[in-house]
């Protein structure tokens, strides 16, 4: 090739260069930082420090639209379903459904779990699809039977309305509403739906002896032991807080049928045949609040979750080797389990219910 043509080759192709370079810069959309002052979101007994992703520091100003968000109906699609349809405070922030109802009353495939203490999770969604509380957001708005909206439709209505236009640009700073301010926003406020000083918490991290009763102090002992309930094994209780998780995924044996998964869940993910059946371990703090349980809803109570874990649920080729029969417990053991269970409901924010609409919309 004569030198001429080369030169030329090679001054194109830096050009080309330098304008794909110019594209991209302009097309990255730069994060939104809240510009407000950052606080210390405060922890109840029995929990660790929240945390708080770096770009996503939590402000007064964001937490409050997140709560605004989050009870608005608005962000479905036909004003109908907010996420507190079916994280109800009322119901300890699940429906009480086996599983979920959304827009125009749909059947969605699996229960509800609790929102409070979510901000623990390294992963969202029984299945750990999201990988954060921001992420977590876009898939109700978008799943045809929960919001069945978009989040380009969200963005598009808030737009419309000046009270939260203005809110947006107090908390971002000027710019247009995104969805990515939106679910900042809403994340924010889910990491201030923390829920601990149980009894338990009392009696374990506060060492008042007289905060559990006997009963649930044995049932304790039966839920820690490895030869006894083995619970503690995935619900996980620490020396300095409890989480009752490992943020692990574990088949323990629902939603088989004759062998046959009726929900792949992890499996679905990570595509490995090993995790066929597996969830992540749910946190049991207000337990006794959020019936039905497990992924489909379906044990209705906690006696039916106690015979479940007795009986070491359906048998598949991939249940987790930490499930095996519990039929030695004795009734009082398994009483005493039972009782425990109860001794997780604990205290709830005063600042998470629904805003009084008209006035929080009211821009001070
Ligand atoms: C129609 C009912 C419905 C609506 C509306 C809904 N959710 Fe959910 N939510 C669910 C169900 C069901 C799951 C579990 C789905 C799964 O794991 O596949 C879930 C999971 C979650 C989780 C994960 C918790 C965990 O344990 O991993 C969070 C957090 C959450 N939702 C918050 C929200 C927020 C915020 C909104 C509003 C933007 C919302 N949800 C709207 C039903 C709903
Ligand atoms: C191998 C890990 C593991 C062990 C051991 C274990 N669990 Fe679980 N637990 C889980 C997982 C995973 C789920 C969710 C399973 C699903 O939905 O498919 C769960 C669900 C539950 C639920 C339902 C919570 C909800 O919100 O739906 C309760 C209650 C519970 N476990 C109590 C116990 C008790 C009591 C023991 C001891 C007898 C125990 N677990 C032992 C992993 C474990």
């Amino acid at each position: 090739m004569p030198a001429n043509r080369v030169l030329y080759m090679l001054c194109l192709s830096a050009v080309i260069g330098c304008l794909l370079l110019l594209y991209s810069h302009f097309n990255t959309p730069v994060p939104s930082t809240p510009i407000g002052k950052v606080v210390q979101i405060p922890t109840p007994l029995g929990l660790p420090p929240v945390p708080i992703p770096a770009d996503n520091p939590p402000t007064a100003e964001t937490i409050a639209l997140g709560r605004l968000l989050y009870y608005d109906a608005a962000l479905s699609v036909d004003n109908t379903v907010s996420c507190a349809t079916c994280h109800n405070p009322q119901l300890g922030f699940t429906d009480g459904k086996r599983v979920s109802n959304g827009v125009g009353g749909k059947n969605g495939v699996r229960n509800s779990p609790t929102v409070l203490n979510s901000a623990y999770f390294t992963l969202q969604f029984w299945d750990g699809r999201a990988p954060n509380l921001e992420k977590q957001s876009e898939g109700p708005v978008a799943n045809p039977v929960e919001m069945a909206h978009s989040l380009k439709g969200v963005v598009q209505r808030l737009s419309q309305e000046p009270n939260y236009v203005s809110r947006f640009e107090k908390a971002f700073g000027p710019g247009p509403l995104t969805y990515e301010k939106v679910e900042k926003c809403i994340a924010s406020f889910e990491r201030t739906m923390l829920s601990g000083n149980s009894a338990f918490d009392r009696y374990y991290y506060g060492h008042d002896q007289t905060a559990m009763t006997p009963s649930q102090i044995h049932g304790l002992d039966v839920f820690r032991d490895p030869r006894k309930g083995n619970c503690e094994s995935c619900h996980q209780i620490g020396e300095k807080y409890a989480l009752f998780t490992d943020n692990r995924f574990h088949n323990i044996g629902i939603g088989f049928v004759n062998g046959e998964t009726t929900d792949p869940g992890r499996y679905l993910v990570t595509r490995n045949i090993r995790e066929t059946g597996a969830f992540r371990t749910p946190t049991l703090r207000n337990v006794e609040l959020t019936a039905p349980y497990m992924h489909d809803g379906s044990l209705k109570d906690l006696k039916q979750v106690m015979d479940f874990y007795i009986g070491a649920g359906s048998s598949n080729p991939y249940l987790d080797k930490e499930i095996h029969s519990l039929d030695f417990l004795s009734r009082q053991e398994r009483d005493d389990l039972l009782e425990f269970m109860k001794a997780l409901t604990g205290s709830i924010p005063a600042n998470v219910g629904p805003p009084e609409t008209a006035a929080s919309l009211v821009v001070q």
